[in-house]
């Protein structure tokens, strides 16, 4: 199959990152989202980041603007078609996205595939809201989409051999490098990173450190790029602690027990980065 033009739900930083390096491969993109305002972000953050490529000479204003022209946002679901393949990056949650790859499975043509960007959730029961569970697939980008390599490769418990050798192959025509991991709570990468996020939040709820020394810490004495609070507040604390529940529910063991402090944050409406408040401050 030929994949031509692609679907993407959901206009955050996921969804905007996803539309922006496929239509830098030469996709067409329908960048969809319930909210005007989120698709108007999105939209300039693409623009933001192509105009510094061609600052960089990376890129020609041509060149700028031909991305600019593939990507069409969309606020209505029902208007799209012609798609070979979604992904979807809307919010974390179950009901959410059973109830998109419902409608999804209704409007869109019989080859398409449904991808999700899921962070943690079991690609097999999202797949068994439509009647095509061979065609779903989890395909896990990392954020900053533009930067990160890699694609975390999800089958669910029908998909087709056929459908992962094109995700996989779509991978590397974006330029990523695919890794197939097993269907498993947080997959590899959040079962990993997540239980050290919500460690380094207990480490501050506790009063070890201030959120300033675990970051130094980490990123002094680990290398990381970022400490693990900044890391946090960049990948919105609401997804954080999603995340954190589902893996405490998938492997019901209480070392997934998210940290009160987060809850109390999201509580709060202080989501990180996306909010201009999180464990930092941001303008
Ligand atoms: N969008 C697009 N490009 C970005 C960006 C963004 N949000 N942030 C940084 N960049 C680009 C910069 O433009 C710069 O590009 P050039 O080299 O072409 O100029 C490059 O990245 C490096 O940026 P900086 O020099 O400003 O900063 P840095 O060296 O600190 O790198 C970073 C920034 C790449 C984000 C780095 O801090 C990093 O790797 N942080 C950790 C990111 C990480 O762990 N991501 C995974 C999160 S977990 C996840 O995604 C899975 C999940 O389900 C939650
Ligand atoms: P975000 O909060 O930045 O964006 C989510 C967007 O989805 C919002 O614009 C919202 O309006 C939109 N949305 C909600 N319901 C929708 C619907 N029914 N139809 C269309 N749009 C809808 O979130 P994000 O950080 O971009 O995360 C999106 C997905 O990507 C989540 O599943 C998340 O777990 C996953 N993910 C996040 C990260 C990260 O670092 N933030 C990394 C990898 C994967």
């Amino acid at each position: 199959m030929n994949i031509q033009k692609i679907l993407v739900i959901g206009a955050g930083q996921m969804g905007a990152g996803i539309a922006q390096v496929c239509a830098m491969s030469g996709f067409d993109v329908v960048l969809n989202d319930i909210n005007q305002e989120s698709i108007d972000r999105g939209m300039k953050t693409i623009h933001k980041n192509l105009s510094r490529q061609v600052e960089k000479e990376r890129l020609t204003n041509e060149q700028k603007q031909s991305v600019l022209e593939r990507i069409t946002p969309n606020l209505a679901l029902n208007e799209v078609s012609g798609v070979d393949l979604v992904i979807e990056a809307a919010v974390e949650n179950m009901e959410v996205k059973s109830n998109l790859f419902a409608k999804l499975d209704s409007i869109t043509s019989e080859h398409t595939i449904l991808a999700t960007n899921t962070s943690s959730l079991p690609i097999t029961e999202i797949a068994a809201a439509t009647k095509r569970p061979e065609k779903v697939i989890g395909m896990h980008f990392m954020n900053p989409v533009p930067v990160m390599k890699l694609v975390e490769i999800i089958r669910g418990l029908a998909t087709s051999d056929e459908v992962y050798e094109i995700i996989e192959d779509l991978t590397k025509k974006l330029n990523k490098v695919p890794v197939e991991v097993n269907d498993f709570p947080g997959f590899v990468s959040n079962r990993i990173l997540m239980p050290m996020i919500n460690e380094a939040i207990y480490t501050v709820y506790e009063g070890v450190a201030t959120p300033e020394a675990v970051d130094e810490v980490m990123k002094l004495g680990m290398n990381h790029p970022m400490g693990p609070l900044t890391l946090a507040d960049f990948i919105g604390l609401d997804t954080c602690l999603y995340i954190m529940e589902i893996l405490h529910d998938g492997f019901g063991d209480d070392k997934y027990r998210a940290c009160p402090l987060l809850r109390k944050y999201v509580k709060a409406g202080w989501l990180g980065r996306k909010s201009g408040r999180g464990f930092f401050i941001y303008e």
